[in-house]
């Protein structure tokens, strides 16, 4: 599924002493099964501009199309909108409530008026793909599991409404580096197996290269680069200027390749830059 964003604009507080434009006139399209990764300092408008794209949140001016269809008008079905456009909030664990795992990730569905084996099913179907072991973790409350754990209850909660895009807010935020390595792997195969396009919104510039297909990059609530990974990592000055890091790869390959003769590396994951270390060694021997 697709989504096209036109010209948004959107300010809070209007006319107020707080009033404040977090979108200026913002374009974009993304398309069908992309992964795409949203950067930018605290503040550049990332999580207003997600929250358009399910219709949480109406522009001042300016569309939004999800599959071809303009939902800022009226008359869109917005229930529908938020089912087939998942959002996940940051930190979205705080809003897990039910008494089991299972009535939690049932809850979403179970509102759709999905229910009987079909229910049972998408319950189970959302808890593996998040990683977890269905019989294992159903009837857990999921106030006793561990925070990378509830972490991927909530996400299961919003998979199980079986959207055919996911948007997520800093989903790894807070977490431990292995349960930040699960959120990471399981990322990728919900847009791997299940073919959902995947919106990320992170501060972690390493976890954005490795992961997203394209890169945008917000500023006082612009767009002001969009680009793969490399072609935006490798404007260093820019992003410094924008208070933005170099994913930590490529920061540790520019300083190696200054300082060791004949070698250069531009890697921007850590197994790009194994490789090129791999390259170096050979042809020096
Ligand atoms: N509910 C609100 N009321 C008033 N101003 C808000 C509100 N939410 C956000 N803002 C302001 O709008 C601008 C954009 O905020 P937004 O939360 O979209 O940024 P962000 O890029 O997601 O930042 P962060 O990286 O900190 O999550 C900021 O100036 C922020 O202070
Ligand atoms: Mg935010």
């Amino acid at each position: 599924m697709s989504i096209e964003i036109k010209n948004l604009k959107y300010v809070y507080n209007p006319g107020l002493p707080g009033e404040t434009v977090a979108l200026d006139d913002v374009s974009l399209t993304i398309s069908e099964g992309e992964m795409v990764g949203i950067i930018g300092h605290t503040g550049s408008g990332k999580s207003t501009l997600l929250q358009h794209m399910n219709g949480l949140l109406k522009p001042d001016s300016g569309h939004v199309f999800v599959d071809g269809e303009c939902i800022t008008d009226d008359k869109t079905d917005l229930v529908d909108i938020r089912r087939r456009v998942g959002l996940v909030f940051q930190y979205p664990e705080y809003q897990l409530f039910e008494e089991t795992v299972v009535d939690d990730v049932a809850f979403g569905p179970k509102n759709l008026g999905i229910e009987g084996e079909e229910l049972k099913k998408t319950v189970r179907e959302a808890i593996e793909i998040v990683g977890l072991d269905y019989e294992e973790i159903k009837d857990s409350s999921p106030f006793e599991l561990s925070g990378g754990m509830k972490r991927r209850v909530a996400i299961a909660g919003v998979i199980a409404m079986r959207p055919s895009v996911l948007i997520l807010d800093e989903p790894t935020a807070g977490l431990d580096p292995t349960a930040h390595r699960d959120i990471l792997s399981m990322i990728r195969r919900i847009n791997e197996e299940k073919e959902i396009t995947i919106i990320l919104v992170s501060h972690n510039m390493g976890d954005i290269a490795k992961m997203c297909d394209r890169v945008i990059v917000m500023e006082n609530g612009k767009i002001v680069l969009e680009g793969r990974p490399r072609e935006i990592f490798t404007q260093d000055a820019l992003l410094e200027s924008m208070g933005l890091d170099v994913p930590p790869a490529l920061d540790i390959m520019r300083k190696i390749s200054k300082s060791i003769d004949g070698f250069t590396s531009s890697a921007l994951t850590l197994d790009e830059a194994a490789e090129d270390i791999k390259e170096f060694m050979k042809r020096k021997k």
